[in-house]
Formats: C-alpha cells, sequence, structure tokens
C-alpha cells in the first residue's frame, strides 16, 4: 500500500514512520537547568551519527503548548547533557519520567532514581543505566516542529560485566539487557536476538559467481 506523505497529516506522518523504522534506542536524557535543578525524559528518535568526532542525534519535539520541551531548554541553556540507555529493568521508571511534569519538576527523583556524577559534564548519570554518554552540545537545527540537537560524546560509563575486552573496545551488547522502542505508543523490544553476516567484498562476490 501507497501512503503520500505529502498528502498526510503529521499524526499520520508520525505514526506511519514510528511504527515502521524500529527498533528505536532510547536516549534517557538527563540535563539541569540554568539554576542546576535535575530534569529526565526519554527520546527515541535518537542515534548516532558519526564516530569522528562522536556524535549522536535528539529529534526532540515541543510541548502541545507550543513550548520548548525541558531537555531543549536545558541543552540549550547549559550546552551539557547525558544520556542513559534504558533496559528492562528501567522501563517503568523511564515511563514515570515522560509523563507532562511542568518545567522544573525532578523526574529524576519522582521516579526515584539515584543518580552516579559524570566526569565531563555536570549533568549526572542515572545509577541502574548499563551505559551512560557524557555529551556537550555540538549542534542544533531546527527542522519544523522539532529540533535536532547534536551532541557530541565526550565520555562513556558502561557496566563492567559487559566489557568483554577495554583495550580492544569490545562490548557484549547483548549482556546490557537493553530495549528497543517497538510497534507503537507503549511498545517496546527487548534486543536479545541476533544474526549474523560477515561482510562481503566485491572480489569474493565476484569469485562465487565464477
Ligand atoms: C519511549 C519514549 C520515547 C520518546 N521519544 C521522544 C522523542 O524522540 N521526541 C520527543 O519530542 N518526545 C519523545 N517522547 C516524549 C517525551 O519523553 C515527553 O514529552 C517528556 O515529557 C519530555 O520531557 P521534558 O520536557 O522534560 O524534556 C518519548 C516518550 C517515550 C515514552
Amino acid at each position: 500500500m501507497l501512503f503520500d506523505l505529502d498528502a498526510l497529516p503529521a499524526a499520520s506522518r508520525y505514526k506511519l514512520l514510528t511504527s515502521t523504522v524500529v527498533p528505536r534506542p532510547i536516549a534517557w536524557v538527563v540535563t539541569q537547568d540554568a539554576e542546576g535543578r535535575l530534569n529526565a525524559a526519554p527520546y527515541s528518535f535518537f542515534n548516532v551519527f558519526g564516530s569522528d568526532p562522536p556524535v549522536v542525534a535528539l529529534g526532540v519535539g515541543n510541548r502541545p503548548s507550543g513550548a520548548a520541551k525541558d531537555t531543549l531548554a536545558n541543552i540549550t541553556a547549559t550546552g551539557e547533557f547525558t544520556i542513559c540507555l534504558v533496559t528492562e529493568a528501567t522501563l517503568q521508571a523511564m515511563n514515570i519520567t515522560a509523563a507532562d511534569f511542568d518545567a522544573g519538576v525532578d523526574e529524576v527523583s519522582q521516579a526515584g532514581l539515584a543518580t552516579l556524577p559524570s566526569t565531563k559534564v555536570a549533568p549526572p548519570r542515572l545509577a541502574d543505566s548499563p551505559v551512560a554518554l557524557e555529551c556537550t552540545l555540538f549542534q542544533t537545527i531546527p527542522i519544523g516542529a522539532h529540533s535536532m540537537v547534536l551532541g557530541q560524546v565526550r565520555a562513556m560509563h558502561i557496566r563492567d560485566a559487559a566489557v568483554m575486552d577495554p583495550v580492544k573496545c569490545y562490548i557484549d551488547s547483548p549482556a546490557l539487557g537493553l530495549v528497543g522502542r517497538m510497534h507503537g505508543a507503549g511498545w517496546y523490544t527487548r534486543l536479545d536476538d541476533r544474526l549474523e553476516v560477515k561482510r562481503v567484498t566485491a572480489a569474493q562476490l565476484a569469485e562465487r559467481k565464477a
């Protein structure tokens, strides 16, 4: 079936895109406002877009009132944030931090979350998250109703049990127990299934045909 996105309302475009571009990793973004008050919220318009420099991007929409979400306002004000990755064990707490609290409400304490200090940025990281990325603002790009926030990753904390070889930077991804956003509102997926397909060169493919 063909869907003409040029002719569809934004809500329909959202449903089509978010139920097919799956699973999406979830950035649990921790920020602080200019007074140092904590804020946390999940963002699944999220991925990594480069490694030199190491850059991640978030797609941040506005509140229904049109005001900026706290995450964007805080990153704009301070230029710093941490991104914690979400596990099945922290899914309920993550969901609480997505509630439409007023600006200035500390979702970290609302969800009963413990924090640990970061090393290069002021916002702390969530203690129960197996991976935390300390980020500084690289660039903000307005994209219609969203803002694309590019963050440069300055440091990463990865749970020891998932680090197979710290020198070679080999990480046991399934051991992290992460979840992704999947299927539609309120649905998630575990990421413990995998398939291996080794990369091939053009020369190998030509040899197979010969
Ligand atoms: C799993 C999940 C993913 C979300 N992803 C996004 C997203 O990518 N962009 C966005 O603007 N809002 C997203 N939201 C909604 C925000 O988390 C929600 O609006 C939150 O209240 C924003 O908080 P803040 O104002 O403290 O930044 C998501 C919510 C959930 C539950």
